[in-house]
């Protein structure tokens, strides 16, 4: 027999009362239910990266073997960004601009890892792009405007994601309370009361049940492509827009109206959404039914909720400081910019020279119209890297080298590194692989000289074929493992112990045929 119990619906929410964020950069502004029963969490986080520079390091440590020089630099780099915004004087704060970095080294050194790490760490909003994109057939030039699209669109998603963190627990209720009111509509039972359906709801017991509900709150919230996003990009870099004449990056999470200010805006977004209709989470008919299981239905209602309760413009606003105050910009393939002095001016040349001139624009400072607003560059912190075998860093055009005061040589991968990168780094690839094994089952064990083997192979294949750093540990260890990989299933309750004889044996078979990298690339 199920018993009623006691439990108390919360009440359904009465209007939603705005509160107010105050604009700290990294506040918060979302709706609330009541404002009499503000919620602690939607008080504006003081979120400024404070970690001093060891604690920076340590947590590099965690990831990366190595490189130590490089961890120093960028740790001083992040803890400068927070020095800069702790100065009082606005003045000097505004003079204060980053000292962007060079990292140089042979590939898989972990050049692009550690920028990726650190920007996780901080929380920084984090684009990485290819520095030979530019350079390509047919792009037209003054496209390097581009990152910064990205990396405001990647602001965006960040900081929605944030905003819904925090407003979660309110929108969970929301979407409960949805869920019992279309369910009393129908009970299963004449004794299902509201708070009964709440237990039930709660224990999961209702988890396969259908309820029908409004097609309108079940609408997955995908970033997804808007024929509005293309005019709205193109708008936004019009006149005054410093170098947003640029193409609109991508998907368009952003929402309709963002970008396009003045007297008539209203008129052109309604008009251009009869024309073209929104394209994205709110073009269900009004109406419109759906039926779904509780359990479909429960996450697409919080997330309707969470979308309803976070307040549009405190996002955006919040996404363009980050952007401008804590953004990082990774170029990776940074020396293929550089162009060979007997090389014929124009074409390749032309183009080479011209991508250097537009990002010196860009790390110097300049206004880019996003669609977030427009964003100045300032103080986004640019880490360029590359792999310089063909050239020299001070072949980079002498201005560009200035605003990279601060290089950093990463060394070549040892055999004792790898060692370490597969024992000692936070979810390894060994606890990887053991772990995915252990979902059938299989007990998968790497015995001290089975890794030191799997390390040495990896390190002689680097030395003798192209060296491809700490890659090569991948394609290693998915030879190494692939036959116990294709037959785990039928392993169930056995344990697979992987000692130095075993990679041998298994890596022998083709190394017997003299060239091991025909078969591990
Ligand atoms: N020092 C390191 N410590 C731990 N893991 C590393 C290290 N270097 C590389 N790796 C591993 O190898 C992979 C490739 O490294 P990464 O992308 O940083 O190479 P890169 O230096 O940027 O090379 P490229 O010049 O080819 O872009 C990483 O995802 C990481 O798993
Ligand atoms: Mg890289």
């Amino acid at each position: 027999m199920l018993s009623a119990s006691p439990a108390c619906l919360p009440p359904l929410a009465a209007a939603a009362t705005r509160v107010a964020a105050p604009r700290l950069g990294v506040g918060v502004g979302v709706r609330q239910l009541s404002t009499s029963h503000a919620h602690p969490q939607l008080m504006p986080a003081p979120k400024d990266f404070n970690r001093t520079p060891d604690e920076i390091v340590a947590e590099l440590n965690k990831h990366i073997i190595a490189q130590d020089d490089a961890k120093r630099s960028l740790a001083i780099a992040l803890r400068d960004r927070w020095r800069r915004q702790s100065l009082q004087n606005d003045d000097l704060r505004k003079e204060v601009t980053p000292n962007n970095i060079l990292l140089i080294g042979p590939s898989g050194c972990g050049k692009t890892e550690l920028a990726k790490r650190l920007a996780a760490f901080a929380g920084a909003p984090f684009v990485k792009v290819v520095a030979t994109r530019y350079t390509e057939v047919g792009f037209v030039g003054d496209d390097t405007v581009s990152m910064v699209h990205e990396l405001a669109e990647q602001s965006y998603m960040d900081e929605k994601r944030r905003m819904k963190d925090l407003v979660m627990d309110q929108a969970k209720t929301r979407a409960k309370n949805e869920l019992i009111k279309a369910i009393m509509k129908n009970p299963l039972s004449d004794t299902w009361t509201e708070s009964l359906i709440s237990e039930y709801l709660d224990d999961g017991r209702l988890n396969e049940m259908e309820v029908e509900l409004d097609a309108e709150l079940l609408t997955r919230d995908e970033p997804q492509k808007s024929p509005l996003a293309d005019i709205f990009g193109n708008m936004a870099g019009g006149p005054g827009g410093g170098m947003g004449g640029g193409r609109p990056g991508g998907i368009s999470a952003v929402p309709i109206g963002v970008s396009v200010q003045g007297p008539n805006a209203s008129d052109i977004n309604s008009k251009l959404e009869d024309l073209f209709g929104t394209g994205g989470r709110k073009s269900k008919k009004k109406g419109e039914k759906k039926k779904v299981k509780v359990a479909e239905a429960r996450p697409l209602l919080e997330d309707h909720y969470a979308n309803e309760l976070i307040n549009e413009e405190d996002l955006t606003e919040n996404a363009r400081v980050a952007a401008e105050q804590r953004g990082i910009i990774f170029i990776d393939e940074f020396d293929k910019l550089i162009t060979d002095k007997q090389e014929n001016e124009g074409g390749y040349k032309g183009k080479r020279k011209g991508v250097q001139k537009e990002l010196l624009t860009l790390m110097e400072g300049t206004t880019v119209s996003t669609k977030i607003g427009r964003l100045r560059t300032d103080h986004v912190l640019f880490v360029a890297s590359g792999a310089f075998t063909q050239s020299k860093p001070t072949d980079i055009m002498p201005e560009l080298q200035g605003r990279l005061p601060i290089r950093c040589e990463l060394k070549p991968l040892t055999e004792a590194d790898f060692i370490k990168i597969l024992k000692e780094t936070r979810y390894n690839l060994l606890m990887q692989q053991e772990a995915l094994l252990a979902t059938e089952g299989v007990s998968l064990k790497f015995s001290d000289d089975g890794i030191n083997e799997i390390a040495k192979i990896a390190h002689t294949l680097n030395t003798e074929t192209a060296n491809v750093g700490a890659r090569r540990l991948k394609t290693v260890m998915a030879k190494l493992l692939e036959d116990l990989k294709f037959d785990a299933h039928k392993m169930t309750g056995k344990t697979v112990e992987v000692t130095a004889d075993m990679v041998k044996e298994k890596l022998a078979t083709m190394t017997k045929q003299s060239d091991l990298s025909k078969y591990i690339i």
